[in-house]
């Protein structure tokens, strides 16, 4: 395993309230470059696409379809691995290793000499990209005091919607010198800076007293608590260590009830849709009869307010909690669906005038509405809702069900608007939207202003 500087054991003086919040917003700041990162690789295939065959001879479908669906799969085997390694080895060394992935295939795949070694490059991005979607989220939450968590976490979604509309910024600027390389070589600069960053970052404390290593823990909780909550802390993520196989504890039954919560708010992410508008929206809005600078517009609009809804998200869910941006979210995206399949039932194939103008808006309001409550709460619930010892094999479930509901539902999309359209497609999506929210409304905790332990001792 490789060796990474573990902090000193000495105990630094007591630090100002001022000076505890800035290192857990650093810590969270540096460690959410691997969001920014997993929503630029992902984002950015869609235009560096349209100018591989410069390189590389005309691209068939198929071809296309394997260097866009191979991150997919690559995410998958990333995620199932970063837990483990994370449970194991600790949740900095597994961000470290991760950014080391994330160098090799963004510059590999920028120097690709031949396709076959591209599409080998977008698996590797692939691998950090499902590890980082998961480690990113577990060690904020574990660094983060209770009060905050909620926005720290979602620091990530942030970066992720972030790195998503950078990705299409980029992408639209570079069109014009065709210049693919540069599109998937640019990530190699937050790349390098989470590596860099992470280096002189802390191990989570919740992980290293798991391994019964107090003192380290100790030491670096005085860096992002109050010290007078710190033992109290210690003792209770300590009480919380039993001696169970790890294996066996992620099929206990009170575990097994949270991974079904986990892995279905997971599918529900992603079946409900959100990824055939972000990877496919200009495609579709150009395929319904806008022309070709209205849908790159749309496409960008309808990024800034990803970014946008999710910075309300971000001053919301400490305040109002998990679920009520949950279900107001996903009851706004539910509307949105049928109106914007409704538009496809009048408008027919080609949306002109008012049907395209109600269209976009829906397109817009469906897209803020995943903002403000699924796309962060699902990835912050998942690193609330397990127990400390297996967190990061419990999270990498519900991530791998992330990616491989992603992969079926972006895989198949295409397919799917041909042989049932707009409508059919958007009332599919929107039911299962409305399926969705009963089960939310049924299942889904609140975990607001509650610290972890707490959150752990309670689970049914
Ligand atoms: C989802 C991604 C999606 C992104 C869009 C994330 O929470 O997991 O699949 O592309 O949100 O903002």
């Amino acid at each position: 395993m490789p060796k990474f500087p573990t902090p000193s054991r000495k105990l630094p003086p007591e630090l100002t309230a001022h000076t505890i919040r800035r290192h857990v917003f650093w810590a969270a700041a540096i460690t959410a470059v691997g969001g920014l990162l997993f929503g630029y690789d992902t984002g950015v295939v869609s235009g560096a696409l349209l100018f591989l065959h410069v390189d590389f001879g005309k691209m068939s479908s198929f071809d296309k379809e394997l260097v866009t669906s191979l991150l997919l799969v690559g995410a998958m085997v990333g995620a199932f691995f970063a837990g483990k390694v994370a449970d194991r080895i600790g949740r900095r060394p597994t961000v470290l290793i991760t950014a080391v992935l994330f160098i090799v295939g963004v510059l590999g795949a920028a120097l690709s000499p031949s396709f076959s070694f591209l599409v080998v490059m977008r698996f590797v991005i692939g691998i950090a990209v499902g590890s980082a979607s998961m480690v990113v989220p577990l060690y904020i939450g574990e660094a983060a005091p209770p009060q905050i968590r909620g926005a720290l976490v979602s620091f990530n979604q942030l970066a992720i919607t972030s790195g998503i509309l950078t990705a299409y910024l980029v992408d639209y600027g570079l069109a014009s010198s065709e210049n693919w390389r540069l599109m998937f070589g640019l990530a190699t600069i937050p790349a390098a800076a989470l590596f860099v960053g992470m280096l002189f970052q802390h191990e989570s404390p919740h992980w290293l007293i798991a391994q019964g290593r107090e003192d380290e823990a100790r030491v670096v909780l005085h860096r992002v608590r109050a010290s007078t909550d710190i033992e109290a802390e210690i003792s209770e993520v300590r009480a919380l260590r039993h001696g169970k196989s790890r294996a066996r504890e992620l099929f206990d039954p009170s575990v097994r009830a949270m991974l079904t919560v986990g892995v279905l708010l997971a599918v529900f992410q992603q079946v409900t849709g959100i990824n055939t508008i972000i990877y496919y929206a200009p495609t579709l809005l150009h395929g319904a009869g806008l022309g070709n600078s209205a849908s790159l517009l749309a496409n960008v609009a309808n990024g800034a307010v990803n970014v946008g809804m999710t910075i309300v998200a971000i001053r919301l869910i400490d305040r109002v909690g998990r679920r009520p941006l949950l279900l107001g979210g996903t009851t706004g995206m539910a509307v949105a669906l049928i109106v914007l399949a409704l538009a496809f039932v009048i408008g027919g194939n080609h949306l002109t005038g008012a049907t395209a103008i109600v269209a976009i808006g829906a397109l817009l309001v469906y897209t803020g509405s995943f903002a403000i409550g699924l796309g962060p709460v699902f990835w912050l619930l998942i690193s609330e809702i397990y127990p400390v010892g297996i967190r990061g094999q419990a999270m990498s479930v519900a991530t791998i069900a992330n990616w491989g509901a992603n992969f079926v539902v972006t895989g198949s999309f295409l397919t799917l608007l041909g042989a049932i359209h707009g409508s059919g497609t958007f009332f599919l999506f929107g039911f299962l939207t409305l399926v969705a929210l009963v089960y939310f409304q049924r299942r889904v905790p609140e975990t607001k202003n509650r610290s972890l332990q707490a959150i752990e001792h309670d689970l049914p």
